[in-house]
Parts: structure tokens; C-alpha cells; sequence
């Protein structure tokens, strides 16, 4: 297909100040030559507007993790999606497993927070996928297909979907290209042909070409290789 692809690093809960470097070092190896994706940095919050300013420079985007629903008020220790756009954010991810399974985000939270994000015009990627008893159960694309029809809001268009089967994250486990084919198809079906559609879960360097070359899997979303530049664009050059 013709959508462009994009390659997200997911930083979660890692990154100092000193975490920059890797941002001028990432800057550096997308200098040598014309990067053929689009690459975004979703950094903790605390990082982003002191990484706004380089990252645009180097032609990255930088996104949030996750946001309120709700765009101001008495919510201790949370951040707005307004808060995002303003420290630089173009993106934020949203309904991470992570958060479903720490934080108990539900799919009607998900949703008014995509609706959130969209109404100050963040781009949300809204996290889907399944636990691997259900996948050992063949309800793999029946579990994916309703996270879709509770997670996304009715009327939009300019959202991005990714794919996280839960037993793939940080584990070294990857389905198998036919299973993300499968996955994959069944949501391009559910969600039209300009929307991307990323996988996520142990995308490597030495994996990420393979993956990448799947039908409808339109970039990437990385957690831990996405922490050293090396790594990302070992990951950014398989686009
Ligand atoms: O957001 C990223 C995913 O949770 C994947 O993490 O690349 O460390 O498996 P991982």
C-alpha cells in the first residue's frame, strides 16, 4: 500500500536528561541519508519539550504515552492532551496494554481519550491485541476486532492502529508473519485503507525488515530497542 511508514519509539518509564544524546546521536544517523519513514519519539512527559525543539530540527515527530480525557481540572498528576500539543507532541499513544493492564484503562476511556487528543489535534495510535491464551484459543482476531469497535471514536479519520499482541512485548516473541498478516487484514478491513497500521512487540534490527515488508503492517511501535539510537535505526534503515 501506499501509506508512508512510521516508526515509533516507545521510551515508557526510561530516560534522563542525559537520554538527548541519543536524540542528537539518532539525528546524526538519519543525516547520512534520506530516512524512507517517518520517525517518532514518544518520550516520558517530562522529556518533551526539552526534546520538541532537536527532534524537529531532525525531522522527528514527538508524541505522549498517554492523556487525560478530560482537557483541564483538579485531576492530581495527570497531563492534558492540550499540555501534549503544547510541549511539542503531534502524537500520543493510547490504551497501551501496559496502561490496561496497570492503570485498568478501559476501552470507553481509551476512546474519550482519542476523542480528547483529536479535539486539540494530537494524532492518537490506539493500542490493540491479544493475551496468548486467547491467541492459543483462536479468539485472536475476534478479542482484536472488539478492542477496534470500543476503543475508536465514531466519526474520525486521522488516527493510527497498532498491534501489540501482549505475549510479544519485551519477551523476544514474534507471531509469525502469517499471524500478523491475518491480524493485520482484519483490521484494514474494520478501519478503511489511509489509516496506519503498526505492529508492535520485539521489533529488533534483525527482525524488523522481515515485519515490515507484511501486508498492511505500516511501521513499527518499539519499546526496547528504541532506547539506543544504534538500535531505532538499525529498525528505521529496514523501513
Ligand atoms: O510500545 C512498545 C511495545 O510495548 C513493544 O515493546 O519492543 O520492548 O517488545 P518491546
Amino acid at each position: 500500500d501506499d501509506i508512508r511508514k512510521l516508526i515509533v519509539g516507545n521510551w515508557k518509564m526510561h530516560g534522563l536528561k542525559s537520554a538527548l544524546d541519543e536524540v542528537d546521536r539518532l539525528a546524526e544517523l538519519c543525516s547520512r541519508g534520506e530516512p524512507k519513514a517517518d520517525i517518532l519519539i514518544c518520550p516520558p512527559a517530562t522529556l518533551l519539550s526539552e526534546m520538541a525543539g532537536p527532534c524537529r530540527d531532525a525531522g522527528f515527530f514527538v508524541g505522549g504515552q498517554t492523556c487525560h480525557h478530560r482537557l483541564k481540572g483538579a485531576y492530581t498528576g495527570e497531563i492534558s492532551a492540550e499540555m501534549l500539543k503544547d510541549a511539542g507532541a503531534t502524537h500520543v499513544i493510547l490504551g497501551h496494554s501496559e496502561r490496561r493492564l496497570y492503570n485498568g484503562e478501559t476501552n470507553e476511556q481509551v476512546k474519550a481519550k482519542a476523542e480528547a487528543a483529536l479535539s486539540v489535534g494530537l494524532i492518537p495510535i490506539i493500542c490493540i491485541g491479544e493475551t496468548r491464551t486467547e491467541r492459543d484459543s483462536g479468539q485472536a482476531v475476534a478479542v482484536v476486532s472488539q478492542f477496534l469497535a470500543g476503543s475508536i471514536p465514531d466519526e474520525i479519520d486521522d488516527f493510527i492502529i497498532s498491534y501489540e499482541p501482549l505475549w510479544a512485548i519485551g519477551t523476544g516473541l514474534v507471531p509469525t508473519p502469517g499471524e500478523i498478516a491475518e491480524i493485520h487484514m482484519a483490521i484494514r478491513q474494520r478501519v478503511g485503507g489511509d489509516i496506519p497500521i503498526l505492529y508492535g512487540g520485539s521489533v529488533k534490527p534483525d527482525n524488523a525488515g522481515r515485519i515490515l515488508s507484511i501486508a498492511n503492517v505500516n511501521g513499527a511501535l518499539v519499546g526496547g530497542a528504541s532506547l539506543k539510537a544504534d538500535d531505532f535505526y538499525g529498525i528505521i534503515k529496514s523501513a
